[in-house]
């Protein structure tokens, strides 16, 4: 195992596979995963994939796979120390014994310190003008006005950069170097050299990165004037395409509530999450970028897209929603009524009805299909179009059942002949034929769905694995499959509270079992919940008794004593009872 806090661990959660693969094979983006051609067997079509988030590789073809560790020593025929500084040298990741850090490097250091201590003295600064000074308490007023209360304020560190000109300037030059404040974007010199504040006349919304740290500001102006928001340019400690908003005070309540909430704005993040939806996070801007999204992905799967439902707010969820996907998310969109941004909306009909309506919110493909239908239907060409614009977002559910249901589903919103629909799907999916052949019934030929599942949810969910492991551990239901050593090793972690970490554990389990994990870690599926843990529990226990009733069937066919026929009888009885309670319970 690594070790929490061990160098291994760092080079790992640092590591990218991808690049690293990348280098020793070709690969290509085929929806969530990057494949190619097997390093490991002779091949002429793909069966080798990379999974970018979950950081593994397996391939369909010869069940290879492991993590970024293991490709290595596979590939350089090295030991495992060996394999991590490679790794950690082609991520550039510093190893702990390399050599003195540069000069620049030194220097770089010092400077995102000296940003970030700017920024939260600026942060100090902006709070002290909303509270303390008399055009202020213009700006206080103007929030009063918006319903934002003295308790959001103080959550949200708002504050105001006054009109003045160089106020910010003044003060935060007593304390830093001119050219840290020059890089930190706050102030800038006009043409005759004077200082000048980049915020001015502006409600302030402090920006925090991952740990909550100041790293930038948003203004907004108080009244009419242009631009209505202004933010800080990229610094060094800041670029805008790898932050979401709120996401530093949002991460406990994701991942309680299993979701996030996706919204346009500042004021929408400040709106929800005052209304008591703590799990919002803003992509400010209206687009949503990649690395957003991949941020965004390491606390959650789930999102419910809730952008302005307006001309600009429609293009960025569309946008939204292919970047989400692409990423495997299960999106939900909430466009709600009336044209209100979540803020107007909540501060109009109130938290209640906001809950309702993200309770309502629907699958991203329902929202889709209600917009296909806006368009023109009546004309062959019409249907073409809202055809043509759906595909492409079916075509990315990873599952056939799914993406049969909504071709029945599309084909009688849009009055579209089901097999003409049906005919189109397969045409367009004929054109993507780069896709992998999964072939996973060589490995899982004796396997049940069951089982595979009771595996998934041991190695990767984390709020049902603990109690799935004592249950288990008591009641022996995987005694006897096949996968009895992957479980076992599954459990051990779990039992430990250790997060099972599958390509360290596949160092202690036979190369046949760490191939059959690696295959099941890439399947894909729902969020699994106790109400299925329990099913595919009762699944297990129902196979086992079966197992039993066989071999005492074979006895009973047999010649037997009359005193042991009657044993085996009373046996068989208590077993068929046992199998009746299964399905009543
Ligand atoms: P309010 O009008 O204060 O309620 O804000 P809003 O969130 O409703 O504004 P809007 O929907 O127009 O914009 C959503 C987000 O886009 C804002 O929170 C900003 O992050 C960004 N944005 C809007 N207008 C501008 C602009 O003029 N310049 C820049 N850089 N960003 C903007
Ligand atoms: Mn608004």
């Amino acid at each position: 195992m690594a070790q929490p806090g061990s160098f291994a661990e760092k080079v790992k959660q640092q590591a990218d596979i991808v690049r690293v693969v990348g280098e020793y094979v070709r690969l290509k983006k085929t929806g969530q995963n990057f494949t190619g051609l097997c390093p490991f067997h002779p091949e002429k079509t793909p069966s080798f994939a990379v999974h970018p988030t979950k950081q593994i590789y397996h391939c369909f073809g010869c069940g290879a796979g492991g993590d970024v560790f293991k490709f290595v020593m596979e590939m350089e025929k090295c030991s495992f120390p060996e394999a991590m500084r490679v790794v950690a040298e082609k991520c550039g990741i510093r190893l702990p014994e390399r050599r003195e850090r540069t000069p620049e490097e030194r220097r770089e250091t010092q400077q995102r310190t000296v940003l970030l201590e700017i920024h939260t003295a600026a942060a100090e600064f902006f709070t002290k003008q909303l509270r303390e000074t008399a055009e202020g308490k213009v700006a206080a007023a103007y929030l009063e006005e918006r319903g934002i209360t003295e308790e959001v304020i103080t959550a949200f560190g708002l504050g105001y950069a006054p009109g003045g000109g160089d106020a910010l300037a003044r003060q935060l030059r007593r304390h830093f170097p001119e050219k840290h404040l020059a890089a930190s974007g706050l102030s800038s010199q006009d043409g005759n050299g004077r200082p000048y504040d980049r915020f001015r006349r502006r409600v302030v919304f402090p920006i925090a990165n991952e740990s909550g740290k100041v790293i930038a500001f948003g203004g907004r102006a108080l009244g009419d004037e242009q631009p209505k928001y202004l933010n800080s340019p990229e610094t060094p400690i800041y670029t805008k395409s790898h932050v979401l908003y709120h996401l530093n005070n949002a991460r406990e309540a994701i991942r309680e509530g299993g979701f996030a909430v996706l919204v346009e704005g500042y004021m929408d993040a400040i709106t929800v999450a005052g209304a008591g939806f703590h799990n919002v996070v803003a992509s400010c801007g209206t687009s949503l970028a990649e690395p957003q999204v991949a941020l965004l992905s390491r606390f959650t799967q789930r999102v419910v897209v809730n952008y302005d439902p307006d001309t600009a707010g429609i293009a960025a969820t569309e946008r939204s929603i292919g970047l989400l996907l692409e990423k495997d998310f299960d999106v939900r969109v909430l466009a709600l009524p009336g044209g209100a941004d979540p803020d107007a909306f909540i501060r109009r009909h109130g938290a209640e009805k906001y809950k309702e309506a993200l309770a309502a919110s629907p699958p991203y493909l329902d929202y889709l299909i209600g917009r296909a239908r806006q368009t023109d239907l009546s004309s062959v060409e019409g249907k073409v179009r809202a055809l043509n614009f759906l595909l492409p977002f079916v075509q990315r559910l990873p599952n056939r059942i799914a993406r049969s249901e909504w071709a029945s589903r599309i084909a009688q919103h849009l009055s579209v002949d089901e097999p003409v629909l049906r005919e189109s799907l397969r045409r367009a999916a004929a054109d993507r034929r780069s896709e992998i052949k999964a072939r996973p019934e060589m490995v899982f030929s004796t396997m049940r769905p069951a089982e595979r599942r009771l595996i998934k949810i041991l190695a990767e969910a984390e709020d049902l694995r603990g109690n799935l492991a004592r249950v288990l551990e008591a009641g022996g239901q995987h005694r006897g499959l096949a996968t009895e050593k992957i479980f076992d090793a599954l459990i051990t972690h779990a039992l430990a509270g250790a997060v099972p970490d599958p390509g360290m554990m596949s160092k202690t389990l036979e190369e046949k079992d760490s191939r059959v994990l690696f295959g099941i870690l890439f399947e894909q599926g729902a969020e699994p919940t106790q109400a299925e843990v329990d099913s595919c529990l009762t699944a297990l226990q129902r196979r086992k008794i079966e197992d039993e009733l066989s071999a005492i069937q074979k006895q009973l066919e047999g010649t037997l004593a009359p005193s042991d026929l009657r044993e085996w009888l009373g046996r068989k009885q208590r077993l068929q009872r046992d199998l009746s309670n299964l399905d009543n319970s």
